[in-house]
């Protein structure tokens, strides 16, 4: 069968097509049917059917024999270590940690976090919450100690699971006095904290506290795993939306399995026992499906990377993975091949490695940029697929389905939908557009397996985030259009969301921090495009009247204020002081018009703007910031 005939096999009977999808996966209880209407636009997937996402991932491997297969590489070049972990390794490491949390309490539905760098006990540490129906929130080592409280008050956790350090190039970031400065900032005070000593910089234990990672796992009696019902969450992942508020996408235990199952072979091209890497973080859904759980519950190994795609030590460090481990699917961010491309434009790195093993090169996370994509495809003479989606939905809604058949590339498209996602282009009224039309991208409902059936404890965001604008579609927060041949194209966002090295951000939590400055009356954060990057975020303040302060030492406070409330991955390093914001005459602030002045595109002198000389003040900042190359407005 071809794409076209597994799709309308899907559209013809979907409960069909997921119930088959759902033998894949081994079930305590199997479920009855698929899909579970709720009413009110709220669906569930295997509802009655009790499974477990340890089982799936580990012990069914080492059932199956395949014990000794490697489950994880773990490969640092910034620490100069590496180490294998087999399915049954694996197996002991999960059951000895699950059983050491039970014992202090930790049950099924309680919360977790999870703080860690990109070693394997991040993964033991996800699948040992899984494993007792515990349900990890796992935060990226990269956002500060704000944020993480911000997580810890929404998710109440019961513990931390962290590393005493993260490990960035030329600098080691000692993660425990973040955990403790969340702590402090939180409400909600986690019982305990289990912390893994790593050599690179220790940390302070308190006693009855604070355990070490090791020393808290002695003793304890395995646990075995447990089975939930198929809609029993298996981790929450904040994201951002348009405010500073995260949101906690849930993500349910049956669905995710049967789905990411069904991803590994007609995506990824792979089959069970090979090697799978995704270079990304643990910390985003990409390091949850396809560094953690995707493979795993397919029985691939999957490659743990502590690195850089530069730096570490050089721009061949991708290459040398692939060839080393015998890598076939490789998935990463566009902005890491930009990276490795300014470092080493002719690929000499790449000569100095054998990477005829590898099949494809997938990419996600932003817009893939033909530039970059043809660069690689001619480097490496490997097929390069990109694909769409987003923490939301946990897998692909668009991308090339190549285990299934290989579709023609269009340099600049994901390709089509995927079976399960019927996506729809539609114009502010929720009008269906014709193809070639610019609109919003939504879903009809409802939303295939293993996708969000809500935010945590936030069902009234969820709806209106997700369900209020267009009734009966799921808005993906994307615009784009659809060509004649069904293939869809992703042109931006349609909220305050930006991209930033495929790190999801909101300038409306940027702008929150911002406006919190003493000297700030009033405050504007827009992503303007980067070569590398994609997008970087750039403020603008307007300083409270009588502020008399020098504009370079008050940028900088906003600068480091956004560091140290956010995180430095949000990569916040330009700010400048204004005398005014541009506005509609009903006072809203005219952001897309400053990202096309900042970008340099044409764009049209907005009808209902109030000042048009405050837009003449705007690009003369942006032009003494290195942005803003002369255009006129048509
Ligand atoms: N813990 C602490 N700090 C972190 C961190 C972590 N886990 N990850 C990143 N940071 C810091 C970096 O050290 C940097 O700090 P700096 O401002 O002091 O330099 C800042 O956050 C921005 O980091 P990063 O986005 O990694 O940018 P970079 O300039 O260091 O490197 C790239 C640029 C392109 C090499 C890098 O962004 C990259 O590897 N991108 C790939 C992204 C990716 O895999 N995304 C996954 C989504 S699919
Ligand atoms: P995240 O939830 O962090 O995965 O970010 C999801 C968002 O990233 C999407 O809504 C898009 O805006 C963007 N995105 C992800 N993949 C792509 C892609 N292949 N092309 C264009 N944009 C993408």
């Amino acid at each position: 069968m071809g794409y076209k005939d597994v799709y309308q096999s899907w559209q013809n009977d979907p409960e069909a097509f997921w119930m088959q999808a759902a033998e894949a996966i081994d079930w305590d209880k199997k479920p009855s049917k698929a899909l579970f209407e709720r009413g009110n636009d709220l669906f569930e997937w295997y509802a009655d059917g009790m499974v477990n996402t340890c089982w799936n991932a580990v012990d069914r491997h080492v059932v199956a024999g395949n014990g000794d297969r490697v489950a994880l590489i773990y490969d640092s070049p910034i620490t100069g270590t590496q180490s294998k972990t087999t399915y049954a390794q694996l197996q002991s490491q999960t059951a000895a940690l699950a059983g050491a949390l039970r014992a202090k309490g930790i049950d099924k539905g309680d919360r977790v976090i999870i703080y860690m760098p990109m070693v394997p006990e991040a993964i033991v540490a996800m699948l040992a919450c899984a494993r007792i129906g515990a349900i990890h929130s796992v935060v990226f080592g990269g956002f500060a100690a704000h944020e993480l409280a911000v997580r810890i008050d929404d998710a109440r956790p019961k513990a931390i699971l962290a590393a005493s350090c993260g490990i960035e190039p030329g600098r080691v970031i000692p993660y425990k006095p973040l955990i403790d400065g969340a702590i402090d900032q939180s409400r909600h005070k986690p019982e305990f904290t289990v912390i893994l000593q790593r050599e690179h910089g220790l940390a302070d234990l308190r006693d009855g506290v604070d355990f070490d990672w090791h020393a808290f796992q002695n003793g304890a009696t395995p646990a075995e795993c447990l089975p939930v019902e198929g809609t029993h969450p298996a981790y929450i992942l904040y994201t951002s939306g348009t405010t500073g508020a995260p949101k906690g996408v849930v993500r349910p235990t049956g669905g995710h399995l049967v789905a990411l199952n069904w991803t590994m072979k007609n995506v990824y091209n792979v089959n069970p026992g090979e090697v799978f890497w995704a270079a990304s973080d643990v910390g985003w859904v990409v390091g949850h499906s396809y560094i953690c759980y995707g493979p795993l519950i397919h029985g691939n190994t999957s490659v743990v990377f502590e690195g850089k795609p530069v730096g570490t030590p050089d721009a061949g460090t991708f290459w040398r993975v692939i060839a080393e481990h015998g890598v076939k699917s490789f998935f990463t961010a566009p902005t890491a091949f930009r990276a490795v491309k300014r470092d080493d434009p002719k690929g000499v790195f790449l000569k100095q490695h054998d990477i005829s093993g590898l099949r494809a090169i997938y990419l996600a996370g932003e817009r893939a940029d033909p530039d970059t994509i043809e660069w690689m495809q001619n480097l490496t003479g490997k097929p390069v697929y990109d694909h769409w989606w987003q923490t939301e939905t946990g897998y692909t809604i668009a991308g090339n389905p190549v285990g299934i058949e290989a579709l023609p590339v269009k340099i600049g498209s994901p390709t089509v939908a995927m079976p399960g996602y019927d996506v729809h282009i539609l114009d502010e009224g929720g009008h269906e557009v014709p193809p070639g039309t610019l609109g919003a991208i939504a879903i009809k409902l409802p939303l295939p397996p293993g996708t969000l059936p809500t935010l945590w404890n936030a069902e009234d965001r969820f709806r209106k985030s997700y369900l209020s604008h267009f009734p009966g579609y799921y808005e993906t927060g994307d615009a784009g259009m659809k060509d004649a041949d069904g293939y869809l194209w992703i042109m931006a966002r349609t909220d305050d969301v930006i991209n930033v090295a495929g790190h999801r951000l909101s300038t409306g939590g940027m702008e929150e921090v911002l406006a919190a400055h003493p000297d700030v009356a009033e405050c504007a954060v827009i992503g303007v495009a980067d070569d590398l990057k994609g997008q970087l975020p750039m403020g603008f303040v307007c300083l409270t009247k009588g502020v008399n302060r020098p504009h370079d030492e008050i940028t900088r406070e906003c600068i480091k204020l956004v560091r140290d409330q956010i995180g430095p991955v949000a990569a916040f390093k330009l700010c400048a002081v204004v005398d005014r914001l541009p506005k509609t005459r009903s006072g809203k602030i005219l952001r897309r018009t400053m990202v096309q002045i900042a970008d340099g595109e044409a764009y049209k002198m907005p009808a209902t703007i109030d000042d048009p000389a405050i837009l003449d003040e705007i690009r003369g900042t942006l032009q003494t910031l290195g942005y803003a190359k002369e255009r006129q407005p048509s």
